[in-house]
């Protein structure tokens, strides 16, 4: 690009930016929908009441919202036929779990009744996630408000931007710091891994087929890969099972899947790395030894995570309902 150019673009983008982060607030609802944060409380609490799955399925539908064009909400819209596969189509996707989408969309119906056309889909992944982590234990951290939802939602869009559990070391640090994140916010956002599950099959291989002649990953301790063959027995045709990411405390947000990791209990194999690597293993050792270090990173992580990609003014709208865009209606 000619240098004459290249400057009003650089004013242009750094305007940009600083518009974005301007117009998030934590009281942008104050006037417009003082109550948005009881509500959001109310159903929050309800659902998770009768559903304990649901904290830890809406806080990983929160990350993979973030992690693909932003805290947009773009995870949210639904397939529909003739049309590109969504984001929520993606094979990463797959397992996002019902009750995260669930708590959602009755929060937004009960929102839409109070403070129509207020609050967008993406403040209430947002807000759902902080209030869910925080009812099972986990630390309150601050979420700023204002962002709109997105235009775009694209399966083809996700690839590169969510590990897989069979990633090296080097490709996870890669992918999180090319979001703008420390490898201390890596090991700390992981540890969300505190709570919920995963499907046999994510980890099927280091019980059963590690590699020729060896039956069961080494790393893996083998009194806990023994109890994970028996769960896991016949997951090839009742695909549900699934195991505890965290087997001790499993629907508590704490500091126990990082002593896990330590002791050879880490469920799938990007968990058990965090242990092994020199660059996060001292990282996993402190989180460890402090909740309290883990719960003050992990709010660090979790604020810059809420800024990713957002949206204001006319580069998003507050959609009427969170499965699809406004103009298609
Ligand atoms: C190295 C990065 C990561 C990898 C490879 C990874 C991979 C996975 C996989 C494969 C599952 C199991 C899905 C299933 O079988 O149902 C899972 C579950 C989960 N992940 Fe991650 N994840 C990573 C980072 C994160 C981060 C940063 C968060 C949030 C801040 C997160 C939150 C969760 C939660 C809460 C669950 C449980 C979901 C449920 O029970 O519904 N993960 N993750």
């Amino acid at each position: 690009m000619d240098a004459p150019l290249l400057l009003p673009v650089l004013l242009l983008l750094l305007s940009a930016s600083s518009f974005a982060t301007a117009k998030l607030s934590e009281n942008y609802y104050a006037k417009t929908c003082p109550d948005f944060l009881n509500i959001m409380q109310d159903v929050v609490f309800e659902k998770q009441r009768d559903q304990q799955a649901t904290a830890a399925a809406a806080l990983r539908i929160f990350f993979h919202d973030c992690m693909v064009t932003g805290c947009d909400a773009s995870i949210l819209i639904a397939p529909m036929e003739g049309k590109p596969k969504v984001e929520k189509d993606a094979d990463i996707n797959e397992a996002l779990s019902g009750d995260g989408f669930d708590v959602i969309i009755r929060a937004k119906m009960e929102l839409e009744m109070k403070c129509p056309g207020t609050v967008s889909c993406a403040d209430i992944i947002a807000v759902a996630a902080r209030t869910l982590v925080k009812m099972v234990g986990g630390p309150y951290y601050k979420v700023l408000l204002g962002r709109k939802d997105g235009f775009v939602s694209q399966a083809s869009l996700v690839e590169g931007n969510l590990a897989r559990s069979n990633f090296s070391m080097d490709t996870m640090i890669k992918m999180f710091e090319a979001k703008g994140y420390t490898i201390e916010d890596m090991v700390a956002l992981v540890g969300a891994h505190t709570i919920g599950f995963t499907h046999c099959k994510e980890f099927a291989n280091r019980i059963w087929d590690y590699k020729p002649g060896v039956q069961t990953d080494p790393t893996l301790n083998p009194k806990y890969a023994k109890a994970l063959r028996r769960l896991c027995a016949n997951y090839t045709t009742n695909p549900g099972k699934a195991a505890f990411n965290d087997p001790f405390s499993a629907g508590t947000f704490d500091n126990q899947y990082y002593k896990n990791l330590l002791n050879g209990l880490g469920l799938m194999t990007s968990d058990t790395l965090l242990a092994m690597d020199h660059r996060t293993r001292p990282i996993v050792v402190k989180f460890a030894k402090s909740q309290k270090a883990f719960f003050a990173a992990f709010t660090s992580a979790m604020e810059k995570t809420g800024q990713i990609g957002v949206k204001t003014g006319k580069n998003g709208e507050v959609r009427d309902r969170c499965d699809r865009f406004n103009l298609e209606e």
